[in-house]
C-alpha cells in the first residue's frame, strides 16, 4: 500500500489535475443534498476487500459526491456564512496535507507553528494588542469560543477560595448559538443582556444586566462577557469600548467573537466601528469565512496567552517530556494533535500580501453597502437595516413565509444561488451574507429583479 510507484505517480497526477481543474473551473453549482438512499447507492461497492483503485474513488468522489455538497465558495452562496477561499490557500492545504506535521508541539512542528505564530501576529497587531499576545489556529468559531470561555473561567476560578453558587457570562440573544453551546458544555449560566435596536450589545445594557444579576444572584460568579464583533444573523458589532469599561471596573475577562466580522479588521473603512476591540482579552477570528481560507482555520488569540496554557496543557506520564519552554498551540485550546491549519492562510497571505487582503474585504463591504442602497430606493422591497457590515437584511412586500421559501427552494435547485430567509424582530425576510468579493452589485441585483419577477408571477 506504501510503495511508490508508476500507478501511484498516475494517481497523483490525477488528484493534482483534479484539484487545479476545480480551482480553475467555474463548476456547475448543486445546491441541494441528494436522499441519503440515492448517496448509499453510489457508494454501494466502493469500500471492498481488495479495493477499487484510487482513479474509480477519484471519480466516484467527482461524478456523485460532490455534487451532493454545496459550493460554498460560489459567488452566489449567499446563505448562512459561506467561504471564498483563495486559490493559493488551497493549493497549499494540500502541501500541507502532504507534509505530515504534528502541529501541537514546538519541538514537532517548529517550522510551521513559527509561520501560524507569524500570522497570528499579524491579527494580533490589527487588532491592537500587544507584542506578548499570542494563539493558536482550532477548527473553528466554536472551538475558539469555548477554548478562550474556559480560560477565562480557570482565571476567575484562581481569584476566590469558595466555589460560587453558579458560574455566569454575559452575552446577548444575538451571540452565537456556539457561545450558548459552550454555556451548556461548561455548565455555566448566561446572563442575558438586551441588544439594542440594532441588534448590538451597549454599554449601558450591560451595566444595567450586571447590576439586575448581581442583586438577584449575590452567590453566583459572573466571569466574562461575549462581545460580538459581527453577530451572524445582522453582522452587529457591540458597543466594544463600554464594554471594555465595564470588564475593566467589574474584573470581567472579554472575549470577541469575531468568527465572522473579525476579518473587517483589515479594513481601513472599519476602524471606527470596531474601536475598543484592543482592549479585549481573548478573541477568534475564522479565516475560513471571510478571510480566504480553506475550512478548518479559525486564529484564537489571547492577550495573556500563559494563564491560556495553564488552563489547557496537558499533563501525563508520557507527556512529561514536552519541552514547554517553548509556546505549544496544544496548551492554548481545548485539543492535543492538531493540524498546521494556519499554513494556508499563511501561504495565501505571503503569495498576495496583506493590501489584497484590506482590498478584498473593502470590496465585499462596498458590495453590501451598494446592494443596500439600491434596496432602499427600490419599490417593492424593504430595507431592514442599515448593514454594519457585509450582511443585508430586507423584506419583500407582501410575501410570506411560503412565498420565501418557495423562492429560495426554486433557485437552489436551478442552480441560480443560495439565499435563505431569517427573522428579525419577528419579521421573516431574506438575508445575504457576503464573504466573497467575486459577488457583484449586479449579480444581487439581479436576484431582487427575479424575486421582483417571481413576486409578479
Ligand atoms: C459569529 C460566529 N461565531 C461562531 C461561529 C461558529 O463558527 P464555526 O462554524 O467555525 O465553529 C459562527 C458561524 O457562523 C459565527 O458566525
Amino acid at each position: 500500500m506504501h510503495t511508490w510507484d508508476e500507478t501511484t505517480d498516475l494517481l497523483a497526477y490525477s488528484v493534482f489535475g483534479y484539484v487545479v481543474e476545480r480551482v480553475k473551473s467555474d463548476k456547475d453549482p448543486h445546491w441541494g443534498a441528494k436522499p441519503a438512499d440515492e448517496l448509499a447507492r453510489s457508494l454501494d461497492g466502493a469500500i471492498t476487500r481488495e479495493g477499487i483503485g484510487g482513479h474509480q474513488a477519484l471519480a466516484l468522489f467527482r461524478d456523485e459526491l460532490l455534487p451532493a455538497c454545496r459550493p460554498m465558495e460560489h459567488p452566489l452562496n449567499l446563505a448562512y456564512v459561506a467561504t471564498a477561499p483563495s486559490h493559493a490557500a488551497v493549493l497549499f492545504d494540500l502541501v500541507v496535507s502532504a507534509s505530515s506535521i504534528f502541529g501541537g508541539l514546538w519541538e514537532c512542528g517548529a517550522g510551521a507553528i513559527a509561520a501560524e505564530n507569524q500570522t497570528l501576529h499579524w491579527l494580533a497587531e490589527l487588532a491592537g494588542f500587544p507584542d506578548e499576545a499570542a494563539g493558536c489556529f482550532v477548527s473553528g468559531g466554536s472551538a475558539a469560543n469555548l477554548s478562550a470561555l474556559v480560560a477565562a473561567r480557570h482565571v476567575a476560578r484562581k481569584q476566590i477560595d469558595e466555589p460560587p453558587a453558579r458560574w455566569c457570562f454575559a452575552t446577548t440573544r444575538e451571540t452565537h448559538a456556539s457561545v450558548h453551546a459552550a454555556a451548556r458544555t461548561m455548565d455555566v449560566d448566561v446572563v442575558s443582556v438586551e441588544p439594542d435596536e440594532r441588534g448590538r450589545m451597549t454599554g449601558d445594557a450591560l451595566a444595567a444586566a450586571i447590576d439586575e444579576h448581581r442583586r438577584r444572584n449575590p452567590h453566583d460568579r459572573l466571569f466574562a462577557v461575549v462581545a460580538n464583533a459581527g453577530t451572524t444573523n445582522v453582522g452587529a458589532i457591540d458597543e466594544l469600548d463600554a464594554i471594555a469599561d465595564l470588564c475593566d471596573a467589574h474584573d470581567l475577562w472579554m472575549h470577541i467573537d469575531g468568527a465572522y466580522g473579525g476579518a473587517t479588521l483589515c479594513a481601513p473603512s472599519m476602524k471606527e466601528a470596531l474601536r475598543g476591540f484592543e482592549r479585549a482579552d481573548s478573541f477568534g477570528i475564522d479565516p475560513h469565512k471571510w478571510m480566504f481560507a480553506p475550512y478548518d482555520c479559525a486564529a484564537l488569540v489571547y492577550r495573556d496567552p500563559i494563564a491560556a496554557a495553564q488552563a489547557h496543557a496537558q499533563h501525563g506520564d508520557y507527556l512529561d517530556a514536552v519541552d514547554r519552554s517553548e509556546s505549544n498551540p496544544s496548551d492554548l485550546a481545548f485539543h492535543l494533535s492538531r493540524r498546521a491549519r494556519g499554513l494556508p492562510l499563511w501561504f495565501s497571505l505571503a503569495t498576495h500580501g496583506t493590501d489584497a487582503y484590506a482590498a478584498a474585504v473593502e470590496h465585499t463591504l462596498d458590495a453590501a453597502r451598494g446592494f443596500a442602497d439600491h434596496l432602499r430606493d427600490r419599490d417593492g422591497f424593504a430595507l431592514l437595516l442599515d448593514p454594519q457590515m457585509s450582511v443585508v437584511l430586507f423584506e419583500v412586500d407582501g410575501w410570506d413565509r411560503a412565498r420565501y421559501d418557495a423562492w429560495t427552494t426554486s433557485r437552489a435547485h436551478d442552480g441560480v444561488g443560495l439565499v435563505v430567509p431569517t427573522t428579525w424582530r419577528s419579521r421573516t425576510c431574506y438575508r445575504v451574507c457576503l464573504v466573497n468579493p467575486l459577488t457583484t452589485v449586479d449579480m444581487l441585483v439581479g436576484l431582487a429583479d427575479d424575486m421582483a419577477a417571481f413576486g409578479a408571477g
